[in-house]
């Protein structure tokens, strides 16, 4: 056996036999770990961003947020999120690309042009770029705007067909829209929310036509009532999940068995491998929890490969 084996190597074959556990695990495997990213903590670095990063690299200026068993742009095996500040004044030059791009807004007000429709970008609002749309932001106002940026990065480490093309001026033509189909506002997601009943309620962001935001990633909102709890829930979707207001904690028991408890309050971010076990839980006896999550299901909707 063992010198059929070491005969092999040479001929670009392998034996699938020693290797059918790792290829055909007994339940999903992330690399990605749980982790946390606290606004108290990445603020300060990101202010100092702010000051030393020039206007022309304003589309650039991100922290990525960096799963810690995974390079960029992996902040769970499938998703991509960073904090991106712009400045009073700045513009990022138009530009386009196949990544699909949504942005929950965390602070300040600043504009998003996309296709011709420039929209304000207000806190607690989902903005979407499409695939291959011409795009511009910037910041109008007299403070920075801070947005979380959440892309579908890491599946162009597997289709290598992403590329971006920048406009031809630095912006695209473009006339006021407050509504438009890719501006999803906070108040109506909140009323959707709070008409549920019971300790947990969820929304799905929708497009006009009630699918989801894109064939990659979707979002998600959350309502967890003072001093309540969600139920278990398990889904081979991984999630970057966001706190927009409140206090309380999340335990997530991953594939593996490791059990971790993030203790979030608003603007907090934090990463949900694939198949893990979440509970959210509200620790304030008085104030509404609501969180935000992009998720890679649909994705995996499409690909028939999702089990909930
Ligand atoms: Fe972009």
């Amino acid at each position: 056996m063992e010198q059929y084996l070491a005969g092999l190597p040479s001929k670009n074959l392998k034996p699938l036999w020693n290797r059918m556990n790792a290829m055909v695990p007994p339940s999903p495997n992330p690399t990605a770990k749980p982790y946390m990213w606290k606004y108290s903590t990445s603020l300060p670095d990101l202010e100092t961003a702010a000051r030393l990063v020039p206007e022309e690299q304003a589309e650039r200026r991100v922290l990525m947020l960096v799963n810690p068993s995974m390079p960029p742009p992996h902040t769970t095996d499938t998703i991509y999120g960073g904090l991106q500040i712009v400045n009073p004044g700045e513009t990022a030059p138009a530009h386009r690309h196949i990544a699909f791009a949504c942005r929950f807004i965390m602070d300040g007000e600043g504009f998003t042009a996309v296709e011709g429709k420039k929209m304000p970008l207000k806190r607690g609002d989902v903005v979407v770029t499409p695939t291959w749309h011409w795009h511009d932001h910037g910041n109008e106002s007299d403070k920075p705007v801070i947005w979380l940026d959440m892309l579908n990065l890491p599946l162009f480490t597997y289709a290598r067909v992403h590329f971006a093309e920048g406009y031809a001026e630095k912006r695209y033509p473009s006339t006021p829209a407050d509504v438009s189909d890719w501006r999803h506002p906070w108040g109506p997601v909140e009323s959707e929310l709070r008409s549920q009943s019971g300790d947990h309620a969820l929304y799905h962001y929708k497009t006009k036509d009630g699918k989801p935001l894109s064939t990659t990633l979707g979002m998600q909102a959350e309502l967890i009532s003072p001093g309540k709890s969600s139920s278990v829930s398990q889904d081979s979707s991984s999630f970057i999940y966001h706190c927009y207001e409140g206090k309380g904690h999340t335990v997530i028991e991953t594939p593996s068995g490791e059990t971790h408890t993030f203790n979030w309050e608003s603007r907090d971010t934090f990463a949900v491998p694939t198949w893990s076990k979440i509970q959210h839980f509200n620790d304030s006896d008085k104030e509404e929890a609501y969180l935000v999550a992009v998720n890679d299901g649909p994705l995996l909707d499409l690909l028939g490969l999702r089990l909930q």
